[in-house]
């Protein structure tokens, strides 16, 4: 059976559609996760597409990603420029990952222009909207093979 692409979304992107959609946009998580799920079949790859606001939960996923899925996509939201634990998860990670945000975060707040998780990615995709989810899967399916 081949492995997944495991897209791990953070806090707050669950509210996506009507959190500041001027910065994020109108599509939801679910039209996210839609078109990850398209994007993917199209090139032989499926997706575990799952989001949440907890940073353990996200860990643990992380780590389960070790063995699981044959790639890695982290929207890992305001975790990204905080979470050392995260980083740890990433860098424990062997599979290929790439950072992806829906915004440009360094056209943002100072504070949003430092990232841990780009410290363990192969790559970061941000600025593009809900199309740099479908761009990550595409640098994945690239580089790694489902099975
Ligand atoms: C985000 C950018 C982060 O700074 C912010 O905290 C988010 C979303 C993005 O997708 O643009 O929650 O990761």
């Amino acid at each position: 059976m081949s492995k997944p692409i495991y897209v791990l979304n953070g806090p707050n992107l669950n509210l996506l559609g009507s959190r500041e959609p001027e910065v994020y946009g109108h599509e939801t998580l679910d039209d996210l996760h839609q078109r990850c799920g398209q994007k993917a079949k199209t090139l032989g790859h499926s997706v575990e597409f799952r989001q949440s606001n907890h940073e353990g939960e996200l860990v643990a996923w992380i780590q389960e990603a070790r063995t699981d899925a044959s790639g890695l996509i982290v929207n890992a939201g305001a975790f990204t420029h905080t979470s050392i634990a995260m980083l740890d998860a990433l860098l424990a990670c062997p599979v290929p990952i790439v950072e992806v945000h829906l915004s440009n975060i360094f056209t943002r707040e100072e504070f949003r222009h430092k990232s841990y998780v780009s410290k363990a990615a192969k790559g970061v995709i941000c600025g593009f909207g809900g199309l740099g989810y479908e761009l990550a899967i595409e640098a994945l399916a690239a580089t790694t093979s489902p099975g």
